[in-house]
């Protein structure tokens, strides 16, 4: 029987370190200040959030959000011991493209040198932090069908460009970092009916839309971009919006429901399961997570403290952090689960 196995896993962080006492300095090119821009401190952020210290690209225009998933593609494909030129499909996955349109793959295609006549299907995907199982979905799908034989799935988050330096901003500001994962998935014939992607299951509830959306433009409206893009007093369209309280509430409710939901419909429990792996949003939520859903803490792995939160790259960062470190090792059984904007979910159980 064809199931899909990950044939390789690889992420990349800009260098850039922007820790919490640098964060209210920052200016809207998120260029280093003498005076306070923001008011917030490493207290409060550390105590709500968890996060220590997130990734930011350079501001000066040398990387777009395809620069960041060609690197982590690159190690992915490496680790695969495979050729860019074997990628047969690309699944991408970003709340924040390089431009509007045509979707971001196509850029990593050519980045990645496999651009052409007999260019591989590139797929874009919107589910924001629940990107990357709403992508493992697709990607485990496209390969037992036979449809592909070598998916790259990538998530890539470039935020750090279109976060609110201000102090009208800084719920929002204060959690995301830069960042991408990516996975490289394919064939494998076996009878074992717990090897590679054992369980994908995801889900939406489009009434939770607008509690966390970024517009940029209207297309009801001519003109769709309306606004002075540099003035700081009618330009609030282009940050995100966010009603941290109820997406908090949803994010624990949903990521236990999918956890608990995933080892029931497998008839797996914790001793089959080596990590789990949440999104990481907030670690408090992942706390909560933790404690609702009865999980053992040895067995949870974050990595918000480090980077943030990376939206579609969470999943994958987090993993191969781990795995860098030395704890996450081949063939382990991970199950993660995410949740995001739309709102959207999802929980996922496959071996490394
Ligand atoms: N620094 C200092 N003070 C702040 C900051 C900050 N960065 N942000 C908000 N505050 C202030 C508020 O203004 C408020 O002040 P007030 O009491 O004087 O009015 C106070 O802190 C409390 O604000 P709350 O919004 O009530 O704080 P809360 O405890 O809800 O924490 C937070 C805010 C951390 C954003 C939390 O709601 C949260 O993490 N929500 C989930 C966010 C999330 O996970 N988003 C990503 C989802 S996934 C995706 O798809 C992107």
């Amino acid at each position: 029987m064809r199931r899909s196995i990950l044939l390789g896993l690889g992420s990349y962080v800009p260098d850039r370190v922007v820790t919490n006492e640098e964060i209210p300095y920052l200016d809207e090119r998120h260029e280093r200040r003498a005076e306070v821009q923001t008011e917030t401190s490493d207290a409060w952020i550390r105590t709500r959030t968890g996060v220590e210290a997130r990734r930011y690209v350079p501001a000066g225009g040398s990387m777009a959000c395809s620069d960041l998933a060609l690197e982590a593609s690159r190690r992915a494909i490496a680790d695969a011991s495979i050729e860019a030129r074997e990628i047969d499909c690309i699944i991408y996955a970003t709340l924040s493209p390089d431009i509007h349109f045509p979707g971001t793959a196509v850029f990593l295609q050519s980045k990645l040198g496999i651009s052409g006549e007999e260019g591989c299907a590139c797929y874009d995907i919107r589910q924001q932090c629940s990107g990357f199982v709403y992508g493992l979905q697709m990607a485990d799908a496209l390969v037992r069908t036979g449809t592909y034989r070598r998916v790259l799935l990538v998530g890539a988050e470039l935020h750090s460009h279109s976060l609110d330096y201000s102090t009208r901003g800084r719920d929002v500001m204060v959690l995301f970092g830069d960042g991408a994962g990516a996975v490289v998935i394919g064939p494998s014939e076996t009878d074992d009916e717990r090897a590679g992607v054992l369980y994908t299951r995801v889900g939406a509830d489009g009434t939770g839309a607008w509690d966390l959306y970024l517009k940029v433009f209207e297309i009801s409206k001519a003109p769709y971009v309306w606004y002075d893009a540099a003035d700081r007093e009618q330009n609030l369209v282009k940050y995100p919006q966010m009603n941290g309280k109820r997406v908090f509430l949803h994010a624990v409710r949903h990521m236990v429901l999918a956890s608990q939901r995933a080892l029931s419909e497998t008839g797996l429990g914790w001793n089959d399961i080596d990590w789990f792996v949440p999104h990481q949003a907030n670690l408090r939520i992942n706390e909560a997570v933790t404690q609702y859903a009865e999980i053992p803490p040895e067995k949870v792995l974050n990595s918000i403290q480090l980077y943030g939160n990376t939206t579609a790259a969470s999943v994958p960062l987090t993993l191969d952090h781990w795995r860098r470190e030395g704890k996450v090792r081949e063939h382990d059984r991970v199950l993660a689960t995410v949740f995001g904007s739309g709102y959207t979910w999802g929980a996922a159980i496959f071996q490394i």
